[in-house]
């Protein structure tokens, strides 16, 4: 493969800094950085497998074995959060996917897949008939919320009815994605956080802003998801329909973005000018436009391969952090609305971008294994 020299650079300054963190961070989970270093989460957090997902990442690259060994730890320490069974929510894909179904497919660990399994059951039992919806969260006034964020959750379910050749799980994954589709993927292109449903009937009763600036706006992270989610979707379904949502998708978020291809954190903020940007939205977008090009033929892969690279180099060339900082990329936005890590490294941020250079080296992601419609 005939690769440009800012790639494999920018690969070999991602590896150089999580060996370093490593060094102080281990099998922990880090969310967002503050002052230069990790504040470290419980494993029952949305983003604890984003850590040992790049440390597999890293290691299906080159077998760094002392890698692998953080990884396993952190795999291992997450198994108190499917005893504990209460903190589990709609996240699981997002946990499980980068560390157990990693794990599995790198080293043919059972027990990682008897884990994934486990949690495939569990989010498929978030599934609500009525609505076409997996259940977000766990508080009793959310029963009927579905949010844009739970595409990415879809692979778990796709690969367990591959290994398990058990359909159950890929039918509730479809009619979810077949749902947000319709649902939360706007006229133009742009993304609601949350639609709300009636639990009992499944009629939609509304939209929230949720992280986003307000309910008609259009988050930005919120848009990559639905890009990324969307094509997943379609990779392992083979449905035109999932596809065209997430072409759709990804049409707005690259329209949108300003100068320098790192879009703020919401599109539609009244006013641009001190808005923090969202690396983290960058980074999950140009990951998700690379599966774009791998799917669609001619120019239109040659026009997402091309976008992808150019907001991946940007986000090396404008965003890189230097030693002062365990993270690699500067100028995520966690949750505003919340007050939550605003102009801040983020775990999931660096996991992307990382993602997306190892796909432009030839490696998979961990997101399509099992994949065979697309
Ligand atoms: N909960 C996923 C996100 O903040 O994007």
């Amino acid at each position: 493969m005939i690769q440009e020299q800012w790639i494999g650079d920018a690969w070999e300054q991602g590896v150089r800094k999580v060996k370093n963190t490593s060094l102080r961070v281990g099998a922990a989970f880090p969310h967002g950085s503050n002052e230069g270093q990790f504040q470290l989460t419980s494993p029952h957090y949305w983003t604890a497998g984003f850590w040992p997902g790049i440390l597999w990442l890293i290691y299906q690259d080159r077998q760094d074995v002392q890698l692998r060994l953080l990884a396993e730890s952190c795999e291992k320490q997450m198994d108190a959060v499917i005893e504990a069974y209460e903190p589990l929510d709609h996240d699981m894909g997002f946990m499980w996917t980068l560390t157990s179904i990693a794990n599995w497919h790198l080293t043919g660990n059972e027990q990682s897949k008897r884990r994934a399994l486990k949690i495939a059951s569990h989010l498929t039992g978030r599934f609500n008939i009525k609505g076409s919806f997996i259940r977000a969260w766990n508080s009793p006034e959310r029963v009927g919320w579905a949010i844009i964020d739970c595409m990415m959750n879809l692979p778990l379910l796709y690969w367990a009815s591959q290994q398990t050749n058990d359909p159950r799980f890929k039918h509730v994954a479809e009619a979810h994605a077949g749902m947000a589709a319709k649902q939360f993927i706007r006229e133009d292109g742009s993304a609601y956080h949350i639609v709300c449903f009636d639990p009992e009937t499944g009629e939609r009763t509304g939209a929230l802003g949720g992280q986003g600036y307000a309910e008609e706006s259009a988050w930005a992270r919120g848009s990559a998801w639905s890009i990324y989610g969307s094509v997943l979707s379609y990779r392992h379904t083979g449905r035109a329909d999932l596809l065209a949502a997430a072409e759709h998708a990804a049409s707005f978020f690259l329209a949108h973005l300003p100068e320098d291809k790192v879009p703020y954190w919401d599109f539609r903020l009244p006013a641009f000018e001190g808005a923090s940007r969202d690396t983290s939205a960058a980074a999950i977008a140009a990951s998700g436009l690379l599966d774009l090009a791998a799917v669609c033929a001619g120019d239109r892969a040659l026009f997402y391969k091309e976008q992808a690279c150019a907001i991946l180099q940007s986000l090396s060339q404008h965003y890189s952090a230097d030693d002062s900082e365990e993270a690699i990329l500067l100028s995520g936005t966690g949750n505003v609305p919340m007050n939550q890590n605003i102009n801040k490294p983020l775990i999931y941020g660096d996991y992307y971008y990382m993602e997306a250079l190892a796909k432009l080296q030839g490696h998979p992601s961990f997101w399509e294994i099992g994949a065979t419609k697309a």
